[in-house]
């Protein structure tokens, strides 16, 4: 199962996805984790990212391709792959087309969240993520068991960097005008699925795993 996760900043993409690695086995392709996990080492790449997205401006497309790119090559994608955060502009799809073609593989589905503005700053405002594992909550809709604590591994929550409310805007503005004409680019090709992201967390779970089931 290969599939694409769209939605503007705070939809709840990462948090679908680590429900979608469990049930199906395959791993979650998140540029967003793999840039800052770049900026975390301090590589050349990592540097150059850092400043895009502190602003909430993307990365430049051909950073993010070439990551793509060689991640897609790797052995576990074999049986799928949830790519979460990419692509985010029509020449970011165009490349993953063409990069699917190379690789023989194709997209099974383009599941876009739907969320509300006014949801989305609430969600971003409130989420607390682990530095060491990655594991997303929010202090209202998900919180850990022990408050500012990592349930899976212990270690103490943060807020990132770019959930501050001025560079929230930004990342809506963006979202708007790069990356939300990739819904009718997916719409045109039959492989987009919109789910009411609005819904609670296990109710958005149920409804993409009812669009997965008639899909397969
Ligand atoms: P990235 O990390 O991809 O961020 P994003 O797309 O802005 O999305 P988020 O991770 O903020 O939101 P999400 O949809 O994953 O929501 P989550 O599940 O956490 O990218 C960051 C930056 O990296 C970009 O700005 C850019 O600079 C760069 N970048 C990344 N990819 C790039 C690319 N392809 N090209 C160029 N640049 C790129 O949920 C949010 C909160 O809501 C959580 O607290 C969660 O618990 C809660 N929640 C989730 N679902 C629900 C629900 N149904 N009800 C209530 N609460 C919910
Ligand atoms: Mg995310």
């Amino acid at each position: 199962m290969n599939l694409i996760l769209l939605g503007p900043p705070g939809a709840g993409k990462g948090t679908q996805a680590q429900y979608l690695i469990e049930k199906y086995g395959i791993p979650q392709i998140s540029t967003g984790d793999m840039l800052r996990a770049a900026v975390k080492e301090g590589s050349p790449m990592g540097l150059k990212a850092k400043a895009c997205m502190d602003s909430g401006n993307l990365v430049p497309d051909e950073v993010v391709i070439g990551i793509v790119r060689e991640r897609l090559q790797k052995d576990d994608c074999n049986q799928g792959f949830i790519l979460d955060g990419f692509p985010r502009t029509v020449p970011q799809a165009d490349a993953l087309r063409e990069t699917l073609i190379e690789l023989d593989k194709k997209i099974d589905a383009a599941i876009a969240l739907t969320v509300d503005i006014d949801a989305l700053v609430e969600r971003l405002a409130g989420r607390r993520t682990c530095p060491v594992c990655g594991a997303g909550y929010h202090l209202l809709y998900d919180p850990p068991h022990v408050a500012g604590v990592c349930t899976k591994c212990g270690a103490t929550l943060v807020q990132r960097d770019d959930d501050k409310e001025e560079t929230v805007r930004n990342r809506m503005q963006v979202y708007a005008q790069q990356t939300l004409p990739l819904i009718e680019y997916y719409r045109k090709t039959g492989i987009l699925y919109e789910i009411d992201g609005m819904d609670s967390i296990d109710s958005v779970r149920s409804q993409i795993e009812a669009v997965l089931r008639n899909d397969s």
